[in-house]
Parts: C-alpha cells; structure tokens; sequence
C-alpha cells in the first residue's frame, strides 16, 4: 500500500522508518512549504494545486500534524480513505471542541472559560482564581500560543501578547506529575494502550517521557485506559491517539489535551515496547492485526531540542538509541531523540543523567517517584 501523509515533519519520517519493512511507501503532502521529512515522496503544495497528483499515488490517507484545514481533509475523504477521520481531527484542533467532548464523556478536566476579550480574559482570571493559564483555542503546539497569568491586570497583555479572538481560560493545576496515555484502535474497533508514560516538560516543552512507572498503581491505568477507550469509540477513531493528563496526589486524573496521531511521548515505543506506535498505527489504518503493547525494559526518552549534543557520546550508552530528525538548529526546534533503555529505573536514571550532560539545553532530569 501507498501511505499519503498529510505533513512532512519527523512524526511523518518515523511512520515511513516503520513502515518499510511492511512493504509500505510513502508519499507526504506538505502545506507549509518547509517539508523535513526528507524521506519518501514528498509533496510541497502551499497553495493547494497539487492535490489531484497526491490522491492518484496514495491507497489510504492519514497524517502527522492535526492544524490542517478540516475542508481539506473532508475533500481527501470524498476520494480515499482517511484515517483518523475528518471528525476526529475537527475535535482535536480546536481546544473548546475538545473540551466539550471530555465534557460529554464526563472525563475531567482543569476548570475553564471561553473568552473573546481582554476584559472577557480578566473576568474568568477572577473567577477561576490566578494562576491561570490562557491558550489560543487553535493552532497551539509547544507551549506556543498560551500565557500564564498570575493576576487579572495581567488580562490585557496576555491578550495581546497571544494573539487569537478566541481563547480558553484554564484554572492552573497543582499536579504531582503529567502523565500520557496512547492507544491504538484497529478499523475493526479493536483497542490496544501503551503503558502510561510520565512526561517533564520545560518552556511547555516535552523533555523527557518514561514508561513503564515503577509506582503507578493498575487502578490508575485503567482509569486512563477507560478515558480513552471512551474517546476512541465515541470518534470511531483508527490509528493511534495520545490524551495528555494531570494526575492528581490521590490519583485522580484530569485531562489536558489529545492528539489524533502519533506523539513525542509515544516515542520511547519505537525501542522500548513490543511494536512501536508508528507500526500499529499503520497496521491500524490497514486494517492489520495490532501489535503488542508490552513495554520491554524500562525506558526513558530523552528529546534533543535546539541544539544538538555529543552524538558518538550519546551512542557509547549502552542500549541508547539515536534518532536524528535530519533538520538544522534552531532554539526550541526538536531535532532528535534518544530512547534509553535499562535493567531497572535506577540504572535508567544514571543513563538519562549522563545523556543530559552531553546534550547542550537538556534541563536537569526530574521524575516525581523515588528510586
Ligand atoms: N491548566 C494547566 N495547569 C498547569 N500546567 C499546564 C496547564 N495547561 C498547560 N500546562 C503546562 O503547559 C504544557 C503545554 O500545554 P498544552 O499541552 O496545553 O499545550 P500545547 O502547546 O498544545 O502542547 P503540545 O506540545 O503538547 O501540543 C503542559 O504540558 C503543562 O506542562
Ligand atoms: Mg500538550
């Protein structure tokens, strides 16, 4: 089969690196005239004049970056089969959609307010009492796009320095740590989930992601297994879906935000698990048997972002894999990643600590469980 990919970034690379040995080819199409996949048959169309040309090379439709005009996924759907659908990926782009599904599915969420004005912004500041934070209802990605405000008269200049006519106002959340929850759910409703992965971020930037956590009680896993068992079902979703959370000390589990593909914190899977995600995406959105979820040692990725580090270093870890995106240096740009891999989180966390010694920006690890 033919795999189009909407988006040509390193989420597109990774689906084509696991897709070869299924016989797969890929042909991305990129809008945003600055493709890096640099693999596969690639597509740059920023004016929407080639899109005849990318459906008669292509067997199935999916995709790697979710801001994407929903009209132009609906057009694709009229042609080929696009998974995850046009549905799924309305929902997910816009963030007041989102929580109204997590809303109607009664999964929990921070506290929230949609406004349309600075002074509508200084008013749910006061409602929902400060810190809160403010995020462009779409196209946010990376941190980008939010302010947090620790007093109402800050309204005007988040307003201003975000951006947007719509925003969502979000109470800000004491959690004791993020955690990620991803699945896959074949064309034939089948669901199979990750183990958890906790995530730090830095600058609203994934640094780290570990799986599995050596403390995260069975009744806790289950609990995000059922929030995203509901989402799946609910968007007769195909393909892998990532649903960030905030968990609570007693446990309990709010969610943030999802993402209707593959995601960085589903990234430790490529070396880490049984099947990686981008496989059983692809064997999802085929209409293959699923692959085994299992996680295989404990592991940790670590995400290279601006500038890239001692890679041969990097490599003289034991069981450390590389993952170069093939882009140049930027600040704040994901450039790489390395999946470690260790007998015990112990021993994981003296990797990890080594990695972040060679790697010019990584902040200093911090998990939230003891050792
Ligand atoms: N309500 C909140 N309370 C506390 N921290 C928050 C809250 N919302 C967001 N954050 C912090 O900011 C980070 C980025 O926020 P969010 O996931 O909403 O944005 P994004 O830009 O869409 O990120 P992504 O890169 O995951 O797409 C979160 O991972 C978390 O660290
Ligand atoms: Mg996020």
């Amino acid at each position: 089969m033919n795999i189009g990919v909407l988006g040509a970034g390193q989420l597109g690379r990774m689906l084509a690196l696991a897709g070869y040995p299924l016989g797969n080819r890929f042909t991305f199409l990129d809008t945003t005239g600055s493709p890096s996949a640099g693999i596969g048959e690639v597509i740059v169309d920023p004016h929407n004049e080639h899109l005849a040309t990318f459906l008669e090379k292509v067997d199935v439709v999916t995709y790697e970056f979710e801001h994407l005009p929903v009209e132009l996924v609906r057009e694709i759907e009229q042609h080929k089969p696009v998974y995850p659908s046009s549905k799924a990926i309305a929902v997910c782009q816009n963030r007041v959609e989102e929580k109204a599904l997590f809303d109607r599915l009664a999964i929990p969420t921070p506290a929230y307010r949609v406004v349309e004005s600075a002074e509508a912004l200084a008013q749910a500041a006061e409602e929902l009492g400060c810190p809160v934070v403010a995020k462009s209802v779409t196209e946010g990605y990376d941190g980008k796009g939010q302010a947090v405000l620790t007093s109402a008269d800050q309204a005007g200049d988040a307003w201003a320095s975000i951006g947007h006519s719509q925003l969502i106002v979000e109470a800000f959340v004491d959690f004791v740590r993020e955690v990620s929850i991803i699945a896959v759910r074949g064309r034939d409703g089948e669901v199979v989930f990750y183990p958890m992965a906790e995530n730090q971020h830095e600058g609203g930037i994934l640094r780290y992601s570990v799986a599995p956590l050596p403390d995260l009680d069975d009744s806790v896993q289950a609990l995000a297994d059922g929030y995203i068992r509901q989402l799946l079902d609910e968007l007769d979703y195909v393909g892998v879906l990532a649903l960030e959370l905030f968990q609570a000390k007693d446990g309990s589990l709010l969610a943030n935000e999802m993402a209707p593909r593959v995601h960085n914190s589903g990234h430790w899977t490529m070396d880490g698990a049984a099947t990686s995600q981008f496989e059983n995406h692809l064997r999802a959105i085929q209409g293959l048997p699923l692959g085994s979820t299992e996680a295989m040692a404990p592991t940790c990725m670590v995400n290279v972002i601006g500038r890239e580090g001692d890679n041969a270093a990097l490599l003289a870890i034991p069981h450390a894999h590389l993952h170069r995106y093939d882009k140049g240096e930027r600040a704040g740009r994901k450039l790489a990643h390395i999946n470690v891999l260790a007998d015990s989180h112990a021993e994981l966390l003296e990797k990890v600590r080594r990695c972040q010694t060679l790697l010019p920006e990584a902040p200093s690890v911090k998990w939230s469980f003891t050792l």
